[in-house]
C-alpha cells in the first residue's frame, strides 16, 4: 500500500529526477553550507575567540543547557563567557535554491547576528528572536540572488548579558523552513482614523516600525501582537495621515501567530472602560500601562499631571509622557500623549517648570520639561511649550546632561533655588543623588553628591526629589529618594532624609535612617509639584501606586496602575522624632455624597458594623477614632460575602500597624503579591485617629493626620460592604464614625 506519506516522497524524487534529466543537476534537494558535524571550522575563517577553536556538542560549562540543535556539533560563542567577541566568516559558495535555511539561538541583541554577503552588500542580518538556548529555524528568501556568490558572517560583538549567539544546520534548501517571516510590511491606504492592534498580554514583543508615504514616523514600537488569543485591541493614531500611504514593517513575525491576519484600520476604538477595577476617584490612564508620576506643575489654574506611559500594552515599555491636567486635584482630563520617544531614546521619568524670567530663553513662562532619553545611555533632555503643555518642542542640543561612566542616571528634578539664584537638579546616579547648579537650563555643572553610607541601598536609587518644609516656624530640606528593590516591606518604596541645604550640598540630620514616606507596598516614585502659588503655599505629592515587585502581572485589563490620591506634604513631630507626614489633599473632602454614620461602640472583644454604605461599588472613604483601653492589640476589617478580607492589625506592645491582604481577593498572580504582613512602626498613643481611603482596588490607611500612611493594592472579587473589629485585653472605644460614598 502506498500511503500518502511514502506517495508523497515519490513524487519529490520523480520531479527531482525530471529536473535532473533536464538540467543534468540535481537542482532541488537541500545543499548543506555547514552543519558542522566535520567537528571543526574548516569551512570558516575565525576572528576572535568567541568561538573557540572548533565547533563545540553542546554547551559550554557555565552556559544553560543547549537544545534543538542537530547532530553532535554546533557553532556556539558562549566560548569563554559572555564577554568573548568573535566572528566566523565562511567560504564563499554559490546561491543554488530559493531560501537559505540555518538554526539559530542565544542574545537577540543588535550585535550578535548572523549575515549573508552579496557582492559586499549585507542582503540579511538576523537576529535570535528570542533570548533562549533552544535553537529555532529562520530562513532567508534568496529567491532573487540566484547564481550569486555569497558569504555568512556569524557575529557575536557583545558583552554582557546574553551576548553570545548559537548556529547550526546552516543550509540551501527550495522550502523555507522557519514558521518566523522576515521584513514582513502591512500597508494601508489611510483613510479612518486608527489602525487596530490586536494585543496578548504575556506574547514577546514585537517590533513595529510606522512609515507614511514611505518616510519613517516616530521611533519603533514595541508591541505584544497576540500569538493564540486577543485580550485587547490598542489604536495607532493615523487620523493625521489621511489619503496617505501607512506602512507597518515588522521584526521577525511568526506566520503561526494570530495577530497578522487581523490587524485593521477602524474609525471607532472601543473598549470596556468601566472595567472591574478601574478606579472611581483615582487617577487612572485611559487605557495602557502606567508607572511614575512625572512633570507635574501648576500653571494658570491648572495642575499637570504627566506620567510615564505606553500607549501600545498593559505593560511595562515604549515609554512616552501621557498627559493630564486638574483645576481641582479631584476630576482629570485625560490630553493627548505629550512626549514621544526619539533618536535619542525613550522617555523616562522628570519633571516640569515655569521659566518665569525666561532664563532658557525659550520663552517668558514657558513649560519647560526636564526628562531622561533613555537610548543606550541615559542622558537628560528638555522639551518647551509655549501653550501651557498641549504641545512640547524638544530642544535641538539635546542632550543637555551626560556622563557615560553611570548606567543608572535619570530622574531629573529642578526647581529654582532663590538663595543661590540658579536651578537645581537632583539626579539619580546609581545609588547616590547628585546635585547639579545651572543658569539656563541647557548647562549643568555638578555641585555634590549625597547617600554613600547612608539610607537604604537594598536597590538602585531612582525618582529624587529635593524641597524646603518648615516645622516650628525653621526651615527643613527634605530629600525623596525612591528605592527598587530594598523597601521595608520588599520591592520598591520612597525614603527620605531631612536636613539643610545650601545651594550646593545637601547636609542630613543625624536621625535613624531609613525613614519610609508609606510603609505600604503601592506607593512609588512620588514627587512633588513645582510652581504651586506662594499664596497657597502647599507641598503637594502623587505617587504610582503600584510595585515593581508585580506591577506587570496585576489583573486589570485595558489599563494598568493608578495614582495615589494627591497629598499634601507637612513636617511633623510624631513623640519620638520629625516625620514627613501626609494626608489627602483638602480637596478630596468634596467627593463626599451620603455620609452614612454609626454609634459609638465600647468593644470588648469583638463587633461588626454590617451594611456600611447602601449603594457600595467600592469607592468610599471611612473615618473614625480608635482609643484602646486597656487593649494591648486591636485590629478591624474590611470585608465582602466572598469571605475576602483587608485586616489591619495594630499591635500596641510590639509597635507596629500591620495591613494583612493575604485574603484580600485575587492574590495569586505574582508569588509576592500577598505573602507577608505589611509592618510600619506605629508610636503608642491614647488614640488613634483614621481615614481610610477604599477605591475599587486600593486601601490608603492614614493614622494621626498620616504620621504612619500605609497604601495597598487589592484585587477583591466584590466590594467590602462590612467593616469589624476585634481586641485583645481591655477594651476600645471606636468614637465618630463616618462612611463617605465618594464620586
Ligand atoms: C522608576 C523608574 C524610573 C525610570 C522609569 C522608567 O519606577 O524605574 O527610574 O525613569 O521608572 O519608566
Amino acid at each position: 500500500m502506498i500511503n500518502k506519506h511514502t506517495n508523497m516522497k515519490i513524487k519529490t524524487v520523480l520531479s527531482g529526477l525530471l529536473i535532473t534529466l533536464l538540467s543534468g543537476c540535481n537542482s532541488t534537494g537541500d545543499i548543506s553550507i555547514d552543519d558542522f558535524e566535520s567537528g571543526n571550522f574548516d569551512k570558516w575563517s575565525i576572528e576572535g575567540d568567541a568561538f573557540g577553536e572548533k565547533p563545540i556538542e553542546g554547551s559550554y560549562k557555565g552556559q544553560q543547557p543547549v537544545s534543538n540543535f542537530q547532530g553532535k556539533f554546533l557553532a556556539n560563542s558562549f566560548q569563554g563567557g559572555d564577554d568573548t567577541r568573535g566572528v566566523l566568516t565562511s567560504k564563499e559558495f554559490t546561491i543554488e535554491r530559493d531560501y537559505i535555511n540555518f538554526l539559530i539561538g542565544g542574545g537577540k541583541n543588535e550585535d550578535t547576528y548572523v549575515e549573508l554577503i552579496i557582492n559586499e552588500n549585507s542582503v540579511y542580518r538576523s537576529h535570535s528572536f528570542v533570548e533562549s538556548e533552544a535553537l529555532q529555524w529562520l530562513t532567508w528568501d534568496v529567491k532573487a540572488y540566484h547564481n550569486q556568490k555569497a558569504i555568512i558572517r556569524i557575529v557575536d560583538n557583545q558583552r554582557g548579558g546574553w551576548g553570545h549567539i548559537l548556529v547550526d544546520q546552516i543550509e540551501q534548501g527550495n522550502k523555507a523552513k522557519s514558521v518566523f517571516m522576515n521584513n514582513y510590511k502591512l500597508s494601508f491606504d489611510a483613510n479612518q482614523k486608527y489602525i487596530l492592534l490586536p494585543i496578548e498580554k504575556e506574547a514577546p514583543e514585537v517590533a513595529i516600525q510606522l512609515s507614511v508615504d514611505g518616510k519613517n514616523v516616530g521611533e519603533q514600537m514595541n508591541v505584544r501582537l497576540a500569538q493564540t488569543h486577543i485580550n485587547y485591541w490598542f489604536p495607532i493614531h493615523i487620523d493625521a495621515y489621511k489619503s496617505k500611504k501607512v506602512e507597518l514593517a515588522f521584526a521577525p513575525i511568526k506566520t503561526t501567530d494570530i495577530w497578522y491576519q487581523q490587524i485593521k484600520q477602524s474609525d471607532t476604538f472601543e473598549y470596556n472602560y468601566d472595567e472591574t477595577y478601574r478606579p472611581i476617584y483615582h487617577f487612572s490612564p485611559p487605557y495602557g500601562w502606567m508607572n511614575d508620576p512625572n512633570g507635574m506643575v501648576y500653571k494658570d489654574g491648572e495642575y499637570h499631571l504627566f506620567y510615564q506611559y505606553n500607549p501600545y500594552g498593559t505593560r511595562w515599555g515604549n515609554m512616552h509622557w501621557g498627559h493630564a491636567v486638574s483645576k481641582n486635584l479631584r476630576k482629570w482630563e485625560h490630553l493627548p500623549v505629550a512626549l514621544f520617544p526619539d533618536a535619542l531614546g525613550t522617555i523616562f521619568s522628570g519633571s516640569a517648570i515655569i521659566d518665569k524670567s525666561n532664563t532658557g530663553g525659550f520663552g517668558k513662562d514657558a513649560l519647560i520639561a526636564i526628562y531622561t532619553s533613555a537610548g543606550k545611555n541615559q542622558t537628560q533632555s528638555i522639551a518647551y511649550s509655549l501653550d501651557n503643555g498641549r504641545t512640547f518642542t524638544t530642544y535641538d542640543q539635546n542632550p543637555v546632561l551626560t556622563d557615560s561612566n553611570i548606567v543608572d542616571f535619570r530622574d531629573p528634578k529642578v526647581f529654582w533655588h532663590d538663595a543661590s539664584a540658579q536651578w537645581i537638579m537632583s539626579l539619580a546616579t546609581s545609588q547616590t543623588i547628585t546635585f547639579y547648579g545651572s543658569k539656563n537650563l541647557k548647562e549643568w555643572n555638578k555641585l555634590s553628591e549625597f547617600g554613600e553610607g547612608i539610607g537604604s541601598h537594598g536597590g538602585v536609587w531612582e525618582c529624587p526629589d529635593l524641597f524646603p518644609l518648615t516645622y516650628d516656624g525653621k526651615t527643613k530640606w527634605v530629600l525623596f529618594v525612591s528605592i527598587n528593590p530594598g523597601g521595608p516591606n520588599g520591592g520598591s518604596a520612597t525614603q527620605y532624609f531631612i536636613g539643610d541645604f545650601n545651594g550646593k550640598t545637601f547636609t542630613p540630620d543625624t536621625m535613624n535612617y531609613p525613614l519610609w514616606l508609606d510603609y505600604g507596598r503601592d506607593n512609588y516614585a512620588g514627587v512633588t509639584w513645582s510652581d504651586i502659588p506662594a499664596t497657597d503655599g502647599r507641598r503637594l505629592f502623587i505617587g504610582w501606586m503600584n510595585n515593581w515587585d508585580y506591577a506587570n502581572n496585576t489583573p486589570t485589563e485595558n489599563f494598568c496602575s493608578a495614582m495615589t490620591l494627591p497629598r499634601e506634604l507637612k513636617l511633623a513631630h510624631n513623640g519620638e522624632h520629625l516625620v514627613v507626614s501626609s494626608i489627602p489633599v483638602k480637596e478630596i473632602n468634596e467627593l463626599r455624597r451620603e455620609n452614612q454614620r454609626f454609634d459609638n461602640q465600647k468593644i470588648e472583644k469583638s463587633y461588626t458594623f454590617d451594611k456600611l454604605l447602601k449603594d457600595n461599588v467600592g469607592a468610599y472613604e471611612m473615618e473614625f477614632v480608635v482609643k484602646p483601653q486597656g487593649a494591648t492589640a486591636f485590629e478591624f476589617k474590611l470585608f465582602n460575602q466572598n469571605n475576602e478580607q483587608m485586616r489591619f492589625i495594630f499591635d500596641l506592645k510590639n509597635k507596629t500597624l500591620a495591613v494583612d491582604r493575604s485574603k484580600s481577593g485575587k492574590v495569586d498572580f505574582s508569588d509576592n503579591f500577598a505573602q507577608t504582613v505589611i509592618n510600619a512602626p506605629l508610636p503608642t498613643k491614647n488614640s488613634y485617629k483614621i481615614r481610610l481611603f477604599v477605591d475599587k482596588n486600593s486601601t490608603e490607611i492614614f493614622v494621626n493626620d498620616g504620621e504612619v500612611v500605609q497604601t495597598n493594592t487589592m484585587f477583591p472579587t466584590a466590594a467590602y460592604n462590612s467593616l469589624s473589629f476585634d481586641n485583645e485585653q481591655g477594651i476600645i472605644s471606636v468614637e465618630n464614625i463616618s462612611v463617605y460614598n465618594l464620586k
